[in-house]
């Protein structure tokens, strides 16, 4: 009997693998004709020979995993894998003008380097593509009902990111939000694509149907603790890791995880973040003010939920 390949040998073999495929979807997209449209993609998606940058490619990865842990091989699934991570990459050309990020994985994003009319349109096209990888489905040999289920999966999950980050945008304007609404709106605008990409790798497996609710679930919580892991990286990652500047969150007034917490239960950290203007040294104290309370919370010298 053979052993099972370890975690590390599978994500040695998947990521070359995804790569490959992801940039056979890209193909869709015509020659010198096209202009710039495949080049400001391939920027994006960090393909640039000179300045490789890619993403972490986390959702595409946990999706060929899901097919592997529900009992079927995972090469077929790679075109839902590819779906997946441009459905995500759609989601950050388009957050960035939103959230009017400059840089993104160390890089200008792409509305600085090409203008909020082009990101908006190249944001579109990967949207496309990504569909286009999930109908390559059905060349992988799934059953038109199964593939058609994954992208249902997809689809809804895409609706569902879209009001997270309306909420996400909407929450900026309120003084106050509560824990309950936040965790709503990263469910939608994080949670849901994670764990349509786990449910659907399971879904491919073609297993029991309690694997596929199983990994959905699953999926659901780690988007929920990788989005609340984002907003603590937001306020205090080092730029070098995250590739995005300091305090980035704070100045944009982002009801994030930390801040909720500051603003039910910190009065100094109300009151500066209540300034319209904030100045860089606002930001710092800000940041220790917070600190403070986890330091608070951690001795049990706060309530936890400050009811
Ligand atoms: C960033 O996601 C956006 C969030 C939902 C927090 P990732 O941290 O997975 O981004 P990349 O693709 O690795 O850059
Ligand atoms: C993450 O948005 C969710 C989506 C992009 C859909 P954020 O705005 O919290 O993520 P970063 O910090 O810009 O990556
Ligand atoms: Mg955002
Ligand atoms: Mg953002």
């Amino acid at each position: 009997m053979s052993a099972e390949p370890s975690l590390d040998t599978l994500l040695h073999q998947m990521r070359p693998r995804l790569e490959a495929d992801l940039k056979l979807t890209l193909e869709a997209l015509g020659g010198p004709q096209d202009g710039e449209m495949g080049a400001m993609i391939a920027y994006h998606m960090g393909w640039q020979e000179d300045r490789p940058a890619g993403g972490k490619r986390v959702r595409p990865v946990l999706s060929l995993l899901s097919c592997a842990a529900a009992g079927a091989p995972w090469e077929p699934a790679l075109p839902l894998a590819s779906a997946v991570e441009l459905i995500h990459n759609f989601s950050l050309v388009h957050d960035d003008i939103q959230d009017q990020s400059a840089t993104r994985r160390g890089r200008p994003t792409i509305w600085q380097r090409w203008g909020v009319a082009q990101a908006i349109n190249v944001g579109d096209a990967i949207f496309v593509l990504a569909r286009l990888a999930a109908h390559r489905l059905l060349q992988a040999g799934y059953d038109p009902a199964i593939s058609l289920a994954a992208m249902r999966t997809l689809d809804h999950a895409c609706l569902r990111l879209t009001v997270g980050q309306h909420l996400d945008l909407a929450f900026e304007q309120r003084s106050t939000v509560s824990e309950e609404e936040y965790l709503h709106m990263i469910e939608g605008k994080t949670a849901a694509l994670i764990s349509a990409a786990t449910a659907a790798g399971a879904l491919l497996a073609a297993g029991p149907q309690d694997w596929v609710e199983a990994l959905r679930r699953f999926g659901l919580h780690l988007g929920l603790a990788f989005q609340i892991t984002d907003d603590i990286l937001g306020i205090w990652g080092s730029p070098q890791r995250t590739g995005k500047p300091a305090c980035d969150d704070l100045l944009a007034r982002k009801k994030t995880y930390p801040v909720l917490h500051g603003l039910r239960a910190s009065p100094p950290f109300t009151r500066l973040w209540q300034q319209p203007q904030p100045q860089p040294e606002d930001l710092q104290q800000m940041r220790r003010l917070l600190e403070l309370q986890v330091l608070g919370l951690r001795l049990g010298l706060l309530p936890q939920t400050g009811e």
